[in-house]
């Protein structure tokens, strides 16, 4: 496309072509997908509107409801005093139309983006009755997408459970219950959508929202208890989706997480330890599904903590959410860097796997505006070669990858030209395309995170993820030079 139309068609102002330099020259392997992506809490807004249902991150954050007032005295969330939410986000509820419209003008092809359950089924059970208009919604949306030649990449459980299902009876990830429900949720949403939506990921980052620092009443088996239970609802789904969807040609997969780990020396235990860092990590989640248990290493520390998986067959595609690296030194009492992670109650899982990561600030490298990311493009490399030496090469897609600025409503014009998210995804996709032809990693596609400044959980509107600028004030979009690079 032509750039200076492109812009003028958004009625923006032309900032040039920017930059030139950064090619991928050979490009990359045929229908290769690119893609960009966002999740429904993070954009939506509407929290209670069209019949939604709370989630529990309307009570974290205290969205607009009585517990507001209590969550900014805890500072539950970052940034604005901590009274920031997802009440209004980006407003996509009401802009959707705009938006997608906005995604074909960048020519976006391939758009990830999750379906709120408690919009869906506001107290979590299909008992509790389908919210039609909801619902209604989602049609709409997907067959705007269709229109616009884009296609719908659709994650299950992007974190805002129903409030319903998080409650004393019903304590969310930790009940057998909740597997259930999840399940029923999912074979609605394959008969619905099933048709016009061929890639599903069922859980975006269990490891996130199980583990550590939640506050479960028994702290030594609490992570692993909830991380089973998304494993067994992963399964279900799996299931359901070959019972309605699968004969419409589609694929489903989960979604996981991991920074790099790379040991600080090359003494047995740091390598040794950097291994088990990933294996608490990434394998935790992945070795049940493409090797039929947990990984050895937390079998062996945790014993009977560690439930029992019936191996089942599961052949799923692999997407994996990639950002940072840290070192890794081995340490008997081991806990993690900094405040983000590894304080109160998430000290005992750090403990248990016996490692230390390092502040990745070790690695001299460009820092995001997250305390937890600095640039490592060489990470990335080394995280798809392990995925693929230690699960035999599944299809993989980088499902997120992408850079932060601070959230300063005020300097609209030098987010717009993000020179440093521009470098980021130049960096990472050369290092993607060296994992693809020169280790042979079946890598079939990548989307940036995000393609709209968001709701960053709990730094709130504090960081700035998107392709695109969000004016919180005016709900204008004003697409950053990474937008048009990518
Ligand atoms: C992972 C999460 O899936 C996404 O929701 C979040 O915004 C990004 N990482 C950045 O932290």
């Amino acid at each position: 496309h032509n750039p200076s139309n492109f812009s003028a068609a958004l009625g923006l102002p032309y900032l040039g072509d920017y930059p030139r330099t950064y090619t991928h020259e050979g490009g990359f392997p045929a229908g290769f997908v690119w893609g960009s992506g966002t999740a429904a809490y993070q954009i939506e807004g509407a929290w209670n509107e069209g019949g939604r249902g709370p989630s529990i991150w309307d009570d974290f954050s205290g969205a607009g409801g009585p517990a507001h007032e209590a969550m900014v005295k805890v500072g539950a969330i970052a940034g604005g005093g901590g009274n920031h939410s997802g009440a209004v986000a980006c407003d996509h509820y009401h802009r959707y139309r705009e938006d997608v419209q906005l995604m074909a003008s960048l020519g976006l092809r391939h758009y990830r983006f999750s379906l709120s359950w408690p919009r869906i089924l506001p107290n979590g059970t299909l008992a509790g009755g389908v919210n039609e208009e909801g619902a209604a919604f989602y049609d709409a949306l997907i067959d705007a997408l269709i229109a616009a030649k884009i296609e719908p990449f659709v994650t299950l459980y992007h974190w805002d459970l129903p409030s319903a299902l998080q409650t004393a009876a019903s304590p969310g990830w930790l009940s057998a219950g909740t597997v259930r429900h999840f399940e029923d949720f999912a074979r609605l949403c394959f008969e619905r959508w099933g048709g016009k939506v061929r890639r599903w990921v069922t859980f975006n980052e269990p490891w996130t929202f199980t583990a550590p620092g939640k506050p479960y009443a028994d702290v030594r088996t609490g992570p692993y208890l909830a991380g089973h239970n998304v494993l067994l609802a992963h399964a279900a789904a799996v299931r359901a989706f070959r019972e309605t969807a699968a004969a419409s040609g589609g694929a489903i997969g989960i979604t996981n997480n991991i920074d790099w780990r790379e040991p600080l020396t090359a003494a047995p235990e740091d390598v040794a330890a950097a291994e088990r860092a990933r294996e608490w990590w990434l394998a935790w989640f992945c070795d049940p599904i493409w090797r039929g248990d947990y990984p050895p290493s937390m079998r062996a520390s945790l014993g009977e903590r560690l439930p029992t998986f019936t191996p089942s067959e599961l052949e799923s595609l692999q997407g994996l959410n990639h950002y940072g690296s840290s070192f890794v030194v081995a340490q008997p009492n081991g806990k993690h860097y900094g405040k983000h992670y590894g304080e109160g109650n998430g000290e005992s899982y750090w403990r248990d796997y016996e490692a230390l990561a390092l502040h990745s600030e070790e690695m001299k490298e460009e820092a995001a505006a997250s305390a937890w990311l600095y640039s490592v493009p060489w990470g990335l490399r080394k995280l798809l070669s392990w995925v693929k030496r230690r699960y035999g090469n599944p299809p993989l897609y980088v499902t997120e990858n992408g850079w932060s600025t601070p959230g300063n409503d005020s300097a609209s014009s030098a987010q717009v030209a993000d020179g440093s998210r521009v470098r980021f995804l130049a960096n990472y996709t050369s290092e993607l395309r060296r994992a693809i032809y020169e280790d042979g990693v079946d890598v079939r596609g990548y989307y940036a995170w995000s393609l709209l400044d968001n709701f960053e959980w709990e730094m709130g509107y504090s960081e700035r993820f998107g392709l695109v600028y969000t004016d919180y004030a005016t709900q204008r979009r004003h697409p950053k030079a990474s937008a048009r690079w990518l």
